[in-house]
């Protein structure tokens, strides 16, 4: 038996399970200590009392022979689906409801799409970035290049002729980063993936975080994308579905390559490997959708954004570059002192026992930076802010 060589190529562990594993060595050796987390970007707030509500229902509808539901559909159940449509007609993009395809979250779609794709391409990812995109290619022994995001592009790297990729990623508002696309920028990504015959992967995970009103929060805005792009999107991040598991993926008809429809390739993918996302999972993120969900899911969203200012306000104190926190629930700061990410990390962790991310774990141009993010509660964000603020004002 031959092992899959390319796991070799992989960094030794994922990056949230390194520093859940450094975290929990601190604790056991630190009992007394009380550790406050702003690393990984998982939510606090309960969830919308809306998708709660309708979760419950679809419980009780299982009870009764008529209500039962076994196997879903492999695309998602039409309900959720039209949902999802009325979504983007609601913001004036088009998106059918055939061209949705449900699933157990974005994490899952954006490495499960590689399926699709011969090893033998190129993929351009950002860097910084969700180290997802990387590992996942890694994997399967794909080439990866990097496009360079760095204080002197704001964090959004543009195309160029020297770039030659078949595969594009694109993460907006960017994790790490924060950084998010304006709608003419993105527009550059497009004209040059329909020139290139490249294919873009655009995650739009934290588009429910956007306020600006000139950036885009889904790659169909931009005229053309239809025929290039394939868009990601989860309930993780508004309405707090990290744990319940529900995402999706638009793969419009346009998208074709060589006459192969990848909507069909990705429905012969998932029907074989997947059965679908649970009913009572679907019906909650129906429900989130609705006015109800989506007035609940605003009020946690204004609450993590309390929380990037209060985080904005202590970095701002002590004269620490930042950005993100704004249309985006991260905060990407220059780790003081020139210090290290990783060493950041420690010390963080040592001596405020506060969590972040290193930098250095998004990739390369990470280097010297570190993540915090703002779902945690008003108390520990605040705690976390006064510690730092104790431990590094002059
Ligand atoms: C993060 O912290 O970057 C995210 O929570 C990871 C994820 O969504 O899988």
């Amino acid at each position: 038996m031959k092992l899959n060589k390319y796991y070799d190529d992989l960094k030794d562990s994922y990056l949230f399970h390194t520093v859940a594993v450094k975290t929990a060595e601190y604790v056991k050796k630190n009992p007394d200590k009380r550790i406050i987390k702003l690393g990984i970007g998982d939510v606090t707030r309960p969830l919308p009392a809306a998708c709660v509500e309708a979760m419950k229902n679809a419980c009780d509808e299982q009870l009764t022979a008529g209500g039962f539901r076994g196997y879903g559909p492999y695309e998602g159940f039409d309900f959720l689906r039209e949902a999802i449509a009325a979504y983007y007609a609601r913001r004036k993009t088009r998106v059918g409801e055939h061209e949705i395809y449900v699933s157990d979250g974005a994490k899952s779609d954006i490495g499960n799409i590689l399926d699709l794709f011969d090893r033998d391409n190129t993929v351009l990812v950002p860097d910084p970035v969700y180290p997802v995109y990387v590992d996942t290619n890694v994997m399967c022994g794909r080439k990866v290049i990097y496009a360079e995001a760095d204080e002197k592009n704001g964090f959004l790297p543009m195309p160029d002729e020297s770039i030659s990729a078949d595969l594009i990623y694109i993460c907006s508002p960017n994790n790490p980063t924060g950084a998010a696309y304006t709608r003419k920028a993105l527009g550059e990504w497009v004209k040059y993936a329909k020139e290139h015959n490249a294919l873009i992967l655009y995650d739009a995970a934290y588009e429910a975080f956007v306020t600006d009103g000139d950036l885009a929060r889904s790659i169909y805005e931009i005229d053309g994308a239809r025929e290039c792009a394939i868009e990601f999107c989860s309930f993780s991040k508004n309405a707090g579905f990290t744990g319940e598991r529900c995402g999706y993926c638009v793969l419009p008809d346009e998208l074709t390559v060589n006459g192969k429809k990848l909507a069909d390739m990705w429905l012969r993918r998932q029907s074989t490997r997947y059965n679908g996302t649970p009913y009572i999972i679907q019906r909650g993120a129906e429900a989130a959708l609705t006015d109800e969900g989506q007035a609940q899911i605003k009020e946690n969203l204004d609450y993590y954004k309390k929380n990037a200012d209060m985080i904005g306000d202590c970095l701002d104190d002590l004269g620490i570059y930042y950005t993100g926190g704004v249309n985006s629930p991260y905060i990407w700061l220059k780790c003081p002192d020139n210090m290290g990410s990783w060493e950041f990390f420690d010390l963080l962790l040592n001596e405020c026992q506060v969590v972040g991310t290193p930098g250095e774990g998004f990739g390369e141009c990470g280097k010297g930076y570190f993540r915090l993010t703002s779902f945690n509660t008003h108390e520990n964000t605040a705690e976390a802010a006064e510690r730092i603020r104790a431990r590094f004002g002059k």
